[in-house]
């Protein structure tokens, strides 16, 4: 099932380097993107249909086209390395195994949206990541890959690392973009949207790392060799990133458009020590929860995630098995983006700290049906009503453990410690 588009060179020995990379044909779209026009290159990653990986899929190109043109200002390309969300481990990969494959990526970014300095916003506690990272850009600048003149063309291309300091916050595009002007890093209100005012008052594109490192296979390829993967909708591949209860966790390159079963048991070895699947959370700890019956009939595809109620999400997908305690993992889920609240919008500051309060006394045999209630109910008040959806990213997998596993969390009122889980 796997198809080996970004990872293809992940398991070359020193890959990171340079040499390496080269060798096996990294730089290599080079002479024919600086052939084409610019606005050649965005039509091509049009036709590709490939879309953001960072979370909400929007088309990649269809993006870069919402750039404004002929303003006496630079344009900038952030590149977004957060990988905050719980559960999402795929961009790792690309910054530790292929990180040339990214800043070839970023060069043909660059080329087709006239950019001239690149920003790579990194999660601050990838220590090891950053200084492989590093010393990949150093090697593409010595190399003429990256500076004054790329190739010897008249083209310039800075890139400079920027190191997070441990929000999950800022891997939200506006606030990723205030970090890296050394503000604090707190959403901004959109319209306007970064690709009009982003970085420094300037047009941004924002781009995560796996979109941009999609980049060389399409440009190398064609569009229509990276459509022949996935579906129509949702072509290409993507990294998911596997874990929870099954017997093979990892990464692993798929087409999109895949049956959620086939990869669970296929790909993923299964449920682990022969246990029932309870639920799967379909791509990072935002997205709702899927039950076994709807995860029997869902694909992972940004369609059909959406008909089954969720989101594709960050290809983070967590299967869960018949002895999690739902109402534990809603605690555990609402103290994470509590803790990450930036704390200026009230219903996301106070709003998620009460439903922390709430389902704690429930925990504590302390809660009654109204609390469940009450808690459903704070799900509905807070969502949309504040300047990001960080506090949507927690009402939302809240609300569908509520629906979906109601029973759970009436246990803790009726004391009946054994319908908490099968364990
Ligand atoms: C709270 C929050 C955290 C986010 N964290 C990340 C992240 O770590 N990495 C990422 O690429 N996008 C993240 N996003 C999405 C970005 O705001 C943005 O949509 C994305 O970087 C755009 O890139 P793409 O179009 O290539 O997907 C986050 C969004 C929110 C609301
Ligand atoms: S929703 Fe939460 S994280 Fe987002 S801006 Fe408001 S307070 Fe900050």
């Amino acid at each position: 099932m796997e198809v080996k588009i970004l990872s293809a060179r992940f398991d070359i020995e020193d890959n990171h380097t340079l040499e390496v990379a080269q060798k096996h044909g990294a730089y290599g779209t080079l002479d024919k993107l600086f052939s084409m026009e610019p606005v050649e290159v965005i039509e091509e990653v049009k036709k590709s249909g490939l879309r953001g990986r960072g979370g909400a899929g929007f088309p990649a190109g269809v993006k870069w086209g919402f750039l404004p043109k002929g303003l006496d200002k630079p344009t900038y390309l952030a590149v977004n390395s957060d990988e905050s969300e719980p559960a999402t481990f795929k961009d790792r990969y690309i910054l530790v195994r292929d990180p040339h494959m990214m800043i070839e990526g970023i060069i043909i970014c660059c080329w087709a949206i006239d950019c001239h300095d690149a920003y790579i916003y990194i999660r601050g506690e990838y220590t090891s990541q950053v200084k492989i990272l590093q010393a990949a850009i150093d090697e593409a600048y010595e190399a003429g890959y990256l500076g004054e003149k790329v190739c010897g063309k008249d083209f310039r291309i800075d890139v400079t690392v920027h190191r997070g300091a441990g929000a999950y916050v800022c891997g939200e595009e506006t606030a990723l973009l205030e970090s890296i002007e050394g503000k604090k890093g707190q959403p901004r209100s959109k319209p306007p949207f970064p690709a009009v005012e982003g970085l420094y008052g300037c047009p941004t594109i924002i781009n995560n790392v796996q979109t941009i490192a999609s980049l060389p296979f399409i440009l190398e390829n064609g569009a229509d060799a990276y459509t022949a993967h996935g579906t129509d909708k949702s072509p290409g591949t993507h990294l998911f990133g596997i874990s929870g209860h099954v017997e093979k966790p990892g990464m692993y390159e798929l087409p999109l458009g895949l049956p959620m079963m086939d990869v669970i048991n296929q790909v993923a070895g299964g449920v682990w020590k022969g246990r029932k699947l309870k639920g799967v959370i379909p791509g990072g700890s935002s997205t709702p929860v899927l039950t076994v019956d709807e995860a029997k009939t869902v694909s992972l595809d940004y369609e059909s995630m959406a008909e089954h109620g969720t989101m594709f999400g960050s290809g983070g997908v967590v299967v869960l098995d018949e002895t999690v305690d739902m109402v534990k993992l809603v605690e555990n889920l609402i103290y994470f983006y509590h803790h990450e609240s930036c704390g200026q919008c009230t219903p996301c500051r106070e709003g998620l700290g009460w439903m922390l309060k709430i389902v704690r006394k429930l925990l504590a045999g302390e809660g009654s049906i109204e609390d469940i209630d009450l808690l459903r109910e704070l799900c509905d008040n807070i969502e949309m009503k504040t300047v990001c959806v960080l506090s949507a990213a927690c009402t939302m997998p809240v609300r569908s453990y509520l629906d979906k596993f109601r029973d759970e969390f009436e246990a803790y009122v009726r004391d009946d410690v054994s319908a908490h889980a099968n364990q």
